[in-house]
């Protein structure tokens, strides 16, 4: 079994990268989308686009800094701001394509309906793709495919006692543009992530009054972190996840509830920070302070003219808005290879279906991490490349169901539902070092102890994976070297004299670095 042509499905986040890595190895990808455009839910659309997948709001900024964001090996220009607005990240992506010629491999306004075995999978680990283009339906045989269709499309959409009979307008927030039509209404959202956040806060520059209702609470997380530098600098290095939990647990909590009281704002979550979905956002909280929205329970019916809430409240509502999220789905794929509800989906490291004869199936992108998903989306394409190639194989079968079983169960514990939602750097380290691109902190403390010291101390960026291994970029050191400055690029356009970059206190990283050293002594 040799795999040359390999299928991807979809041109989004993932998409792009799956098929950077196929060419990466001298693979021949090819790419179906059904959208007219490379960028999946970041292709801005008009109220009148009813395209399901278009999921984005205009004011959408995103909610990890552009370092987190970014390619290992294709930085934002140097003016983009921290933190990236949406349209600006989809130039980003544009780029990217342009940069490693992607395009050519990409097939627009083609839809891929089915996805099967070939009857001689056994043998071959090949399948058969069913594509719809122009009202035309093609066969093609693969050596392998890459599904990378998303978290994004189809939406969740719930259903409260009254629904039907209310008089206002109810929708999901993959159809929110902006707040033109707000104005002067009562508006209910729904939910307690990201979206409802954004949607609320933009919602109340123009509305009467917005009511957030959420049914278990939210940890609200800023975008600027300790020292007014972006937060997810400090959330993703490498000696947090070596230190206990609680330990960074409690140190992000003492950061957070320094800027904001979540009792007084009606936030506060009954579940550990880490242990329930959270809210990246920054105006939250002054809406709040400006009455302009209202925190309230979950919804406990529709009446014919508003909402009556889970507390026995009661509020007029013109408009409700549901961010409630969505749904994993692979509609073109059988039902046992990717299954359909979270709580018995089989991924291994949520890429590989671990029962098929070959490992000729790598799903991208059918997770999501706390934090930036780019990155991870990147290393499982290039960890899914070299299983192709034969470079790096897989466990056994009953090993690797094993593994899905306990992570499941793990985060069911945590969270007491079934979602996936995992912090970025443990499982991209584990990736990485599939394929020997995992960083050594001790490869490097005698060589080049500046860059060590970064490797662990410094935030995990996606271009520490391309100091080592398959296809390393030149550019990773200097842009690890470099990431305070770049940081202020955009921001400090007056000239205050150079920053100083916000680590641990110097006696305290003295005192770990020595202590590393002689454990590492100690230990050879
Ligand atoms: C409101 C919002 C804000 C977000 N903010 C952030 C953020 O700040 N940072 C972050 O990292 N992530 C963010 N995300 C998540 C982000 O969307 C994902 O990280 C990433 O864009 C997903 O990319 P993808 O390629 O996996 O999926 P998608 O972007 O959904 O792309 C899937 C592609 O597959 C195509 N497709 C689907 N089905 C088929 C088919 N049958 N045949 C052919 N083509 C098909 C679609 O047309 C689409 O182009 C946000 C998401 C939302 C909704
Ligand atoms: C950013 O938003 C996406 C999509 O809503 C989410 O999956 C991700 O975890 C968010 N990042 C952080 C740091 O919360
Ligand atoms: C930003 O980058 C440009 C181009 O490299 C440089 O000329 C400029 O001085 C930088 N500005 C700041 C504030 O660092």
């Amino acid at each position: 079994m040799v795999v040359r042509r390999v299928c991807v499905i979809g041109a989004g986040v993932s998409g792009l990268v799956a098929i950077k890595s196929c060419l990466e190895e001298g693979l021949e990808p090819v790419c179906f989308d059904k959208n007219e455009d490379i960028g999946g839910v970041w292709i801005f659309r008009d109220e009148t686009d009813s395209n399901p997948g278009s999921a984005l709001y205009d004011c959408v900024v995103t909610n990890s800094s552009r370092q987190m964001m970014c390619y290992s090996d294709f930085s934002f220009p140097r003016d983009t701001p921290p933190f990236i607005p949406g349209k600006a990240l989809l130039k980003y992506y544009q780029d990217y394509a342009e940069h490693f010629r992607l395009r050519p491999h990409i097939q627009f306004h083609s839809t891929v309906t089915r996805v099967e075995k070939t009857e001689d999978f056994a043998k071959t680990g090949q399948w058969r793709v069913t594509v719809l283009h122009e009202g035309e339906e093609t066969v093609h045989v693969f050596d392998a495919i890459m599904p990378c269709t998303g978290f994004f499309s189809i939406i969740n959409y719930p259903m409260y006692p009254g629904q039907d009979e209310f008089k206002g307008t109810v929708f999901h927030s993959n159809e929110y543009r902006g707040n033109e039509h707000m104005a002067g209404k009562n508006v209910v959202v729904v939910g307690g992530s990201h979206s409802a956040g954004d949607i609320s806060v933009d919602a109340s520059l123009t509305a009467k009054q917005v009511y957030l209702s959420m049914r278990k609470g939210t940890w609200v997380i800023t975008r600027s972190g300790p020292g007014g530098w972006p937060g997810d600098l400090y959330m993703n290095r490498r000696i947090n996840f070596l230190l206990p939990e609680w330990y960074r647990r409690n140190a992000m909590k003492k950061d957070l509830l320094s800027k904001i009281n979540v009792d007084n704002l009606g936030l506060r979550c009954d579940r550990e920070l880490f242990c329930s979905e959270v809210m990246v956002n920054d105006l939250i909280q002054s809406s709040i302070f400006c009455g302009k929205v209202k925190t309230k329970t979950g919804i406990d019916h529709f009446t014919k003219t508003g909402i009556v809430f889970t507390d026995g409240t009661e509020v007029d509502a013109d408009v409700v808005i549901f961010a409630t999220g969505y749904k994993l789905r692979a509609p073109y794929l059988d039902t046992s290879i990717v299954q359909e509800e979270l709580k018995d989906l089989e991924l291994y490291k949520y890429v590989f279906p671990p029962r098929l004869e070959h490992a000729t199936c790598a799903c991208i992108g059918f997770m999501m991490t706390i934090g930036a998903h780019g990155p991870a989306f990147e290393l499982q394409s290039r960890w899914a490349v070299q299983v192709f190639k034969g470079n790096c194989s897989l466990p056994p079968i009953p090993k690797m169901l094993g593994e899905i079983r306990f992570v499941r169960q793990m985060i069911y514990n945590r969270y007491g539902k079934h979602i996936i939602f995992i912090p970025p750097i443990p499982y991209q380290d584990s990736l990485a070092a599939q394929i020997g691109a995992l960083p050594s902190f001790k490869r490097y403390l005698f060589t080049d102890p500046a860059l060590a010291f970064r490797i662990l101390f410094g935030p995990a960026l996606p271009c520490s994976y391309r100091l080592v291994g398959p296809h390393p970029w030149k550019g990773a050191r200097s842009a690890i070297m470099g990431v305070w400055d770049i940081y202020s690029n955009a921001t400090r356009t007056r000239d205050v004299g150079k920053p100083k970059p916000n680590y641990w206190p110097l006696p305290l990283q003295v005192a770990v670095l020595l202590a590393l050293v002689a454990l590492l002594i100690f230990a050879t």
